[in-house]
């Protein structure tokens, strides 16, 4: 595990930027498995900057979300669907075919489950991996307990992780109760992953990684298990 500590989260956006930048160059038809929240945005501010100035083309990119809500329509303001769009999507050379998340508004939602990983294994498998992470260790929506050799699949959020996420609706009791999530084991088949975590609150659960402790109480920690993963951290108390 590569720990790159940086001074700003604007540092930790362009260190992150540049990381991708250099998997877009050496493969411009890249798997990307991406992630919402606040940590990604300035890293996709960078990256639409850098597609405009023509240093990089998503022309022939494909990208796979981590997690949806479960209820909301793509059209939804608060829908990941439309917080990837608004942030990424909409202002670079992406084509709309290739561009997934998984769908939490299907009738059959273990079907659309088994559907995705399936997808993401015959476009070729992640190539580099995006994660931010929850103040308990979360990554995706894979909450402690989560089992370590999880596939995509349905979870119940924590009241901890509704009331992280209820900055995006306009009423907290708005926050669905479940959302789609890549499992733990569909992050661990990417081929390299990049945690992205700036800020005095991210400290503890970067600490907790740190010590070395794998254990499924802390989803995170199983990233230490995963051959190529770049921790891009920092902030102070
Ligand atoms: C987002 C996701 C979550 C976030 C995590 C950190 O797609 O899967 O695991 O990465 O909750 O969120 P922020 O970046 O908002 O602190």
């Amino acid at each position: 595990m590569k720990w790159i500590e940086v001074n700003s989260y604007d540092e930790m956006s362009a260190v992150a930027a540049n990381i991708f930048t250099e998997q877009l160059k050496a493969k411009p038809a890249s798997i990307l498995g991406l992630a919402t929240g606040g940590s990604p945005v300035g890293m996709y501010k960078e990256l639409v900057k850098r597609q405009q100035a023509g240093d990089i083309t998503f022309k022939n990119v494909k990208t796979f979300n981590l997690d949806e809500y479960v209820g909301l329509d793509q059209s939804s303001p608060a829908s990941y669907w439309t917080f990837m769009h608004e942030n990424l999507f909409n202002h670079v050379d992406m084509k709309e075919e290739n561009i997934q998340l998984p769908n939490g508004k299907v009738d059959d939602l273990a079907a659309e489950c088994v559907a995705y990983d399936d997808r993401i294994a015959e476009a070729g498998g992640i190539d580099l991996q995006l994660l931010g992470i929850g103040v308990n260790g979360h990554i995706g929506f894979n909450e402690p307990g989560t089992s370590f050799t999880s596939l995509t699949n349905i979870v119940e959020l924590t009241e901890s992780t509704r009331t992280e996420n209820a900055i995006y609706f306009d009423d907290p009791a708005d926050v669905p109760t479940q959302a789609i999530t890549m499992g733990i084991q569909s992050i661990m088949n990417a081929k390299a992953i990049v945690l992205i975590a700036f800020g005095e609150k991210k400290l503890e659960a970067i600490e907790k990684l740190k010590s070395g402790v794998v254990t499924e109480d802390f989803p995170a920690s199983q990233l230490l298990n995963h051959p190529n993963v770049t921790i891009i951290y920092g902030g102070t108390k």
